[in-house]
C-alpha cells in the first residue's frame, strides 16, 4: 500500500521509516515531488496535523497522513505544545528551543513534561485521527547528540537516558511517535 507521508522533517521520516513494516510503501513529499512548506497555523496539533495531510490531499488525491509533535510541560502550563518548533526565534534552532525551556524552567523541581504527537491519515478521501505520547523529565542540561528537537533534554519514564543519548531502535520503544503510529497501522491492517 502506497502512503505519502506529509512532511519535509527528515528526522520524522527516518523514524517512521524504521517504524512503517513491510507491506507500506512510505512516499516523501521529495519523492511526490512535492515543494511546498506546509503551514502549521493552528493552536491545536490536531488541526495542524489535518491542515497537512489535507493540503497533500487536495495536490495529489492520494492516501496520505502527516503528524503534528508537541513537547506539553507541565510547569509551565503545556507549553511549547503547539508551538514547539517555534518557541525560540526562527534562526535559533533546536538548541534555541531547548536554551528557552531550560532557562524558563530553572531549577524548578517540577520537571515532568510529555511528548504528544497526533496523525491524521486520509484514506480515500475520508479523515482518521491517532495519538501517541511519552511520559518524562526535563533534565536540567541537554544530554547526548543523537535524534532531534528537544530530544537532548528529555528522558521517558522507565529510560535512563534522554532521547538523544539513544539510538534510534531505543527512543522506538518509548517513542510517541512510534505508539500513534502502530494505531494507524493496527487500524489499516484491520481495513486490509
Ligand atoms: P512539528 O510536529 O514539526 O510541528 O514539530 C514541532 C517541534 O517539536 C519540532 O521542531 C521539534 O523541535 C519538536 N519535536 C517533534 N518531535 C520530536 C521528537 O520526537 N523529539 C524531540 N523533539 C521533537
Amino acid at each position: 500500500m502506497d502512503l505519502i507521508f506529509a512532511t519535509n522533517n527528515i528526522n520524522k521520516i527516518n523514524e517512521i521509516r524504521q517504524i512503517i513494516p513491510a507491506g507500506f510503501n512510505l512516499i516523501t513529499l521529495h519523492e511526490a515531488g512535492i515543494k511546498i512548506d506546509i503551514p502549521e497555523p493552528h493552536d491545536s496539533l490536531r488541526e495542524n496535523a489535518s491542515e497537512k495531510s489535507q493540503t497533500i490531499y487536495k495536490l495529489t488525491g492520494k492516501s496520505c497522513f502527516s503528524e503534528d509533535t508537541g513537547l506539553e510541560v507541565d510547569a509551565l502550563d503545556g507549553a511549547p505544545g503547539v508551538r514547539s518548533a517555534r518557541f525560540a526565534k526562527a534562526d535559533e534552532g533546536y538548541s534555541g528551543n531547548n536554551d528557552k525551556l531550560l532557562k524558563l524552567l530553572g531549577h524548578n523541581p517540577n520537571r515532568h513534561a510529555r511528548f504528544r504527537t497526533v496523525i491524521s491519515l486520509i484514506l480515500e478521501g475520508e479523515e482518521y485521527f491517532f495519538e501517541g505520547k511519552c511520559e518524562g523529565t526535563i533534565l536540567m542540561r541537554p544530554k547526548g547528540s543523537n535524534g532531534f528537537g528537544y530530544d537532548p533534554v528529555f528522558v521517558p519514564d522507565g529510560g535512563e537516558k534522554s532521547f538523544g543519548e539513544m539510538s534510534m531502535e531505543e527512543k522506538k520503544t518509548f517513542s510517541h511517535r512510534r505508539k500513534a503510529m502502530d494505531l494507524l497501522i493496527a487500524f489499516l491492517h484491520k481495513r486490509s
